[in-house]
């Protein structure tokens, strides 16, 4: 993370995927973030690139609407021209390497000429990854992948990196034959999140943290990342993908390691990724029985998210009326090694839950009661540290306080710090932080090949459950629950409870 560059290099970026939701919701208006705050070159262009045959002064009219719509605040008018002058479309089958790929080629090259940019292309995969193999060897074949004259090609992919272990092991392959490793840029959008690069800072730069981050005071960790928002017009992609594939070897897999890992030697990209793949390493593979108990799956039925109706999954855009996806699911993983043995970590992840509320929850052991037997306190309270992700980014410490007055009691308190009120708004999409370290080269934010096939194979064996046991009960939660029943019944069996407060 070692990073004093204040501008990008001069580049084009290329997004395959252009008319994609990503691109409208995260992408544009991150750009927009790094061009408000100085972080890009003049001699920038965007090349947008889809399947739909669009005229390039429609796509601008569009991302420029959508830029309006999904930069908060009211956008810079001068700031919107800039990139309006900036971003240029060209649509085809991609299939087709012999029309789409040389208009591709004409165009690049125009725009190099016009913004005066050396040929640094940024290529952005932000299509299906069946599509990743064979998209970069088209790329590749048609001369624009290989880095010379000083000018380089970096390629990054969006999650999520294959479906499974094979085929995550399968697509690393093919790219490995035409890319170097360093050329490869595999995202994970959570990596850029503040709070989330604050988890190394709040546990290694600190000195009273560490020495109780271990079995022998941790009881038990959660993590949440649930959301309110349902499927939305992504139906088709979500369809084959499901929640587990959608967050867990990824998102969840970021937030996990770096809440478990040891001190990495430096903040150099290889020292932190190779702490990150040995808790990796370390999570115990599931048999099918503890597929069985240790995970839980759930479709979202029609219910109320703020007082609003809304339908339940299977009567969602693109959906199957009798889909068996699951849009919630939950985990009780097991880090075998000697910071964690006998710790359990709890994942879950949901759509169309009561709020947007990502949280990493360290639970503490008890205290020993003794001192307390003749008092009327009648349980003390157990100390946790919540590190809050989103929507309000913070971190709280909760204990226990007597409360005033002649007769011991006791009263649960908390000790908040809010990101915001101490270090004031920043407004970031998660993706400015990433799209800035491809411009200028470091990967230290980004997954390697063997970080992204760990995870795979630790997920796989539940997907193989999944599908071979089709899920009877579906639809089981309602829209605007905390998920299935089984998920509170996977912590209440040992006497645990998940946080279930949006605090
Ligand atoms: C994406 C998933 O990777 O992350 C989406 O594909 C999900 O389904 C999104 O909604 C959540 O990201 P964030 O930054 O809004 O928490």
């Amino acid at each position: 993370m070692s990073q004093t560059e204040k501008t990008a290099e001069p580049c084009v970026m290329v997004i395959f995927g252009a008319t994609g939701d990503l691109t409208k919701r995260k992408l544009f208006p991150a750009l927009y973030n790094l061009a408000k705050d100085g972080h890009l070159p003049d001699n920038f262009a965007i090349v947008g690139v889809g399947r739909q045959e669009l005229e390039c002064g429609d796509f601008r009219s569009k991302i420029m609407a959508d830029l309006k719509e999904f930069v908060p605040n009211t956008p810079d008018k001068k700031l919107i021209k800039w990139f309006e002058e900036r971003t240029y479309y060209t649509g085809g089958d991609f299939d087709d390497d012999k029309k789409l790929f040389k208009d591709i080629k004409e165009l690049l090259e125009e725009v190099c000429t016009k913004h005066d940019i050396p040929e640094n292309f940024f290529y952005y995969m932000a299509i299906p990854p069946s599509l990743f193999a064979n998209v970069s060897a088209k790329i590749v074949k048609n001369g624009l992948g290989k880095e010379e004259n000083g000018n380089w090609r970096r390629f990054i992919y969006e999650k999520p990196f294959g479906s499974n272990f094979e085929s995550a092991k399968a697509l690393n392959a093919s790219l490995l034959r035409i890319l170097k490793e360093r050329q490869i840029y595999r995202i994970d959008h959570y990596l850029g999140k503040e709070t989330v690069q604050n988890i190394l800072v709040f546990r290694f730069g600190n000195l009273i943290f560490e020495p109780i981050w271990n079995r022998n005071f941790i009881d038990h960790v959660q993590i949440t990342v649930a959301e309110s928002l349902g499927v939305e017009s992504r139906g088709n992609y979500y369809e084959k993908s499901g929640a587990l594939r959608d967050m867990v070897p990824n998102h969840i897999f970021q937030l996990l390691t770096l809440t478990a890992m040891e001190p990495p030697v430096s903040f150099e990209a290889d020292a932190v990724r190779d702490e990150q793949a040995k808790i990796l390493a370390a999570i115990q593979q599931f048999s099918p029985e503890s597929v069985i108990h240790k995970t839980v799956r759930g479709q979202y039925d029609a219910g109320k998210i703020d007082g609003k109706e809304v339908p339940a999954y299977r009567n969602e855009e693109s959906i199957a009326p009798d889909s068996n996806t699951e849009t919630f699911a939950a985990l009780e993983l097991s880090i075998d090694n000697w910071r964690w043995g006998g710790v359990p970590f709890y994942v879950r992840t949901g759509k169309r839950m009561p709020g947007k509320h990502s949280e990493i929850v360290i639970q503490f052991k008890k205290a020993p009661f003794v001192l307390f037997r003749e008092t009327s306190i009648e349980k003390l309270t157990t100390n946790r540290i919540v590190i809050h992700i989103q929507p309000d980014e913070g971190i709280t410490l909760h204990f226990g306080a007597k409360i005033p007055g002649p007769i011991v009691n006791m009263g649960a308190v908390d000790m908040d710090f809010d990101y915001f009120e101490h270090f004031g708004e920043n407004i970031s999409t998660g993706y400015e932080r990433l799209l800035f370290d491809g411009m200028i080269g470091d990967a230290t934010l980004f997954q390697r090949a063997d970080m992204v096939e760990s995870s795979w194979q630790i997920v796989t064996p539940v997907i193989d459950v999944w599908n071979a046991i089709p899920a009877r009960d579906f639809p089981n939660y309602e829209a605007g629950s905390w998920g299935p029943k089984e998920s509170e019944e996977l912590l209440e069996r040992t006497g645990r409870r998940w946080k279930n407060e949006i605090t």
